[in-house]
């Protein structure tokens, strides 16, 4: 049976008085990848903050394995398995590669945490051999896959990321989404996708919400995407 990890139902949100988000409904099914596709302002950005648990919404309910999350934190929300990486990623420069890790995941002893190392180290090998480096002096890219390093190690349940591949070089986009494939793989996460890179994108979603003006226009597979010509359709029209 499909068990849902994540609904939302009719979401109203936005800033001051404005209204961002009108009556967002969404359902994400464990251990899938949804993508999250729309024009710039259309509100990807607000919606991930309002699951992130950063903007409170003003109407409806975001459900969380069936539990109503309405009134708790961020923190605690990353308690219970929701990581978010917001548009531009978190690293502390000063530490190296291995210490960004490590701060990651404070609470595990030494055998475990190795296991762990391995493993995110086997999903990101260019890791492995910076492990030393200072995290100040990676390139984008590199930078880039440590922040998620540093979500995947923590085994979220569900990830929000919003934009993990901008600025990226076109190999480098394909490695983060790649990467993106194998934590759900092989770490059995969810993820909700926020990407631009939209033809790479496709390529590792299970469903995708096109989203137009704050409102979920259509939700569909990736191959009606691309047979429908649903994209140009949502920037053009
Ligand atoms: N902190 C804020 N205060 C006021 N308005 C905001 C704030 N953040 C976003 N907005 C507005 O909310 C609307 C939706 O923005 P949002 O960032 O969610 O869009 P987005 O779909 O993520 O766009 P992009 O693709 O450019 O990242 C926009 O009109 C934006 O100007
Ligand atoms: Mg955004």
């Amino acid at each position: 049976m499909e068990q849902s990890i994540l609904q939302l139902e009719d979401i109203d949100a936005g800033y001051y008085r404005r209204e961002v988000l009108h009556s967002v409904s969404m359902n994400l099914v464990e251990n899938r990848i949804l993508l999250l596709v729309g024009p710039n302002g259309a509100g990807k950005s607000t919606l991930l903050k309002v699951i992130a648990g950063i903007l409170r919404q003003w109407k409806g309910k975001v459900l969380f394995e069936g539990r109503d999350l309405d009134g708790m934190s961020a923190a605690r929300r990353a308690g219970i398995g929701i990581s978010y990486f917001f548009q531009g990623g978190e690293i502390f420069g000063n530490l190296t590669v291995r210490e960004n890790l490590e701060i990651a995941i404070t609470s595990l002893n030494g055998k475990k945490f190795e296991k762990k190392m391995g493993e995110i180290f086997k999903i990101f090998p260019k890791l492995k051999l910076m492990e030393t480096r200072r995290a100040g002096f990676l390139s984008g890219g590199e930078k880039h896959q440590l922040a998620l390093g540093m979500i995947f190690i923590r085994e979220p349940k569900l990830v929000l990321l919003d934009e993990p591949s901008a600025g990226l070089s076109p190999t480098l986009v394909k490695e983060v989404l790649e990467s993106i494939k194998k934590m759900k793989e092989q770490l059995g996460a969810s993820v909700l996708l926020v990407e631009q890179n939209v033809k790479e994108g496709l390529k590792i979603a299970d469903t995708v919400c096109l989203m137009k003006t704050g409102e979920i226009v259509k939700e569909t597979s990736p191959e009606a995407i691309i047979k429908e010509g649903l994209l140009e359709k949502l920037f053009f029209e």
